[in-house]
């Protein structure tokens, strides 16, 4: 397997400094910049939207992995594509009301790489049908909303499903995880079968990002 993907969430950088804070996580090594969309809504938290994503665009040449926890996905898509999004991460649960099939073939459309997510109350079947379509599936590891939540453990089982299911169809499925990510959790993930990982707490509430992003490689 290819090294393992850190993706440093946004959500948790000093958003007075944001520019340097991308470029200084670019610099410590990361591989992505995930940015997670939060309307009030889908989620009990409001965060930031397309323009803050494009700020960020200007920042760096790292692909931008954009996680929307937002009610009616569809109706943004044009605009975080066109903000510089290189991949899009909708929600399955019916409280996001779209149609995911095809929500997916517009990501897709859009000419970003196509990603689905579950909740941890949702079950590893209600995403089932979709993993042919999509390119990433992102296992939440805390119910979405907030940064600095503790880690949910019992959310490997979905992580092993995900990863015989891609030995079987799919070996390029990427398999992400996403809250509460630190050493010890990540080296657990990947051990069921993760190779990407988001983590914010973990690395921007340290002095040292270099160090962060190479512990959760286990380095
Ligand atoms: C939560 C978000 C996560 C969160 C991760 O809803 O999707 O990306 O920001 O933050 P930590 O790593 O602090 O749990
Ligand atoms: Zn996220």
């Amino acid at each position: 397997m290819a090294q393992t993907i850190v993706a440093p969430s946004i959500l948790a950088a000093d958003f007075s400094r944001l520019a340097d804070e991308v470029v200084a996580v670019e610099k410590a090594g990361a591989d992505w910049i995930h940015c997670d969309i939060m309307d009030g809504h889908f989620v009990d938290n409001i965060s930031f939207g397309p323009a803050v994503v494009q700020t960020i665009r200007r920042q760096t040449g790292l692909p931008l992995d954009v996680h929307l926890m937002i009610q009616h996905p569809d109706h943004y898509i044009p605009r975080f594509a066109e903000a510089g999004a290189n991949s899009i991460t909708v929600h399955v649960e019916a409280e996001a009301q779209h149609d995911v099939p095809k929500t997916l073939q517009q990501i897709r459309a859009a000419g970003c790489g196509v990603g689905l997510t579950l909740n941890p109350a949702t079950s590893f079947e209600a995403v089932e049908p979709f993993l042919g379509e999509i390119d990433l599936l992102l296992i939440m590891t805390v119910h979405p909303g907030f940064g600095g939540q503790p880690f949910r453990s019992d959310m490997m089982e979905k992580v092993k499903q995900a990863a015989q299911w891609r030995r079987e169809h799919n070996e390029k499925l990427t398999i992400e995880v996403d809250g509460g990510i630190n050493a010890e959790t990540a080296a657990i993930s990947i051990q069921h079968g993760a190779n990407a990982l988001v983590a914010g707490t973990s690395i921007f509430h340290t002095g040292d990002y270099a160090a962060a992003i190479r512990a959760l490689r286990g380095r």
